[in-house]
């Protein structure tokens, strides 16, 4: 596997597969601290595409809280080794400088309206501007014709789709299924930094909206009104369990809107996406609602 630390090296790379069969390329981009959910993104990209890369690099510019920025797990060799035994290409690992070049301020930063203001983005301001404009350089810079993301950051997935598609960029954007752990917990880097006893509640989260999904899919015709009042007793349950939600709300699945009360839920595709607070880390996770009700119901 090649280990590109600049932009340079990725441009050689990309001259070097020209000469031969550019074949098609699959990009992972990640921020690195490498786990199951990661790899399986890399092993679908595998099957996918002739070539895969793997970006990994914290991107400064989507962390809202300078601490979290700070303790974010750095762990560049064993990720490099995992990547090397699952067959990957190329791992591009760009500094900090290579990356913005002018700084933490960059002079151009990519903004998806609405999508980037609801949901996550009101609880972090700023965080998918800082995801918007990595992925856009990202996708610039090694060109892919396809690029994969985890469901499990459902929001960023329909953002990157939508920002996609509005400039034009030649890629296809595909979403993994969230790679979980055998208890439920959606996999993610944050999970090491959870207490024992916070470990042992976390997977209570999917279980509550296991149990939204549930309402909803049995719901009635006169049962989408009710959506507020299901979301409610949710977030109660969470509190009892020790969680500190921000959010825990039902959307079409397509857009991320509220779906439209006084109609069916039947046939609508639909997400419950939540975070909450556990101890000092913050989790999020979502369960996708196919065809919510049955209108005869
Ligand atoms: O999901 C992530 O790890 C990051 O938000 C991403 C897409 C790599 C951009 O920095």
């Amino acid at each position: 596997m090649r280990v590109l630390r600049d932009r340079p090296q990725l441009v050689a790379m990309h001259r070097e597969w020209a000469r031969k069969e550019r074949g098609t390329i699959a990009l992972v981009p990640t921020m690195g601290n490498l786990h199951e959910g990661h790899m399986a993104l890399v092993r679908h990209a595998r099957e996918r595409a002739q070539r895969v890369v793997v970006s990994i690099f914290v991107n400064p510019l989507q962390f809202d809280r300078a601490e979290d920025l700070e303790h974010y797990p750095r762990t560049l060799d064993a990720d490099l080794r995992k990547l090397t035994e699952a067959g990957v290409d190329a791992a591009f690992c760009p500094s900090e400088d290579d990356m913005y070049p002018q700084g933490d301020d960059p002079p151009v930063r990519v903004v998806v309206p609405v999508l980037s203001e609801i949901l996550e983005g009101a609880f972090r301001p700023g965080h998918f501007d800082g995801v918007a404009t990595v992925v856009t350089k990202l996708l610039n810079l090694v060109r892919p014709d396809m690029s994969l993301f985890g469901e499990k950051d459902y929001q960023q997935f329909r953002l990157i789709e939508r920002m996609v598609d509005g400039l034009d960029i030649p890629t296809r954007i595909e979403a993994i299924p969230t790679v979980r752990a055998p208890d439920g917990l959606a996999l993610s880097s944050r999970n090491s930094r959870l207490s024992e006893d916070a470990r042992a509640v976390a997977p209570e989260l999917k279980r509550v909206l296991d149990e939204v999904a549930t309402v909803c899919r049995a719901a009635t015709r006169a049962d989408a009104d009710r959506i507020p009042e299901v979301e409610r007793r949710a977030s109660d349950r969470l509190r009892e369990a020790g969680f500190d939600p921000e959010y825990l709300s039902v959307r079409r699945a397509v857009d991320l809107k509220e779906p439209e009360t006084g109609t069916p839920l039947a046939g609508q595709d639909l997400v419950v996406l939540a975070a909450a607070w556990l101890e000092h880390v913050r989790l999020i996770d979502n369960v996708r609602i196919r065809g919510a009700a049955d209108a005869s119901a």
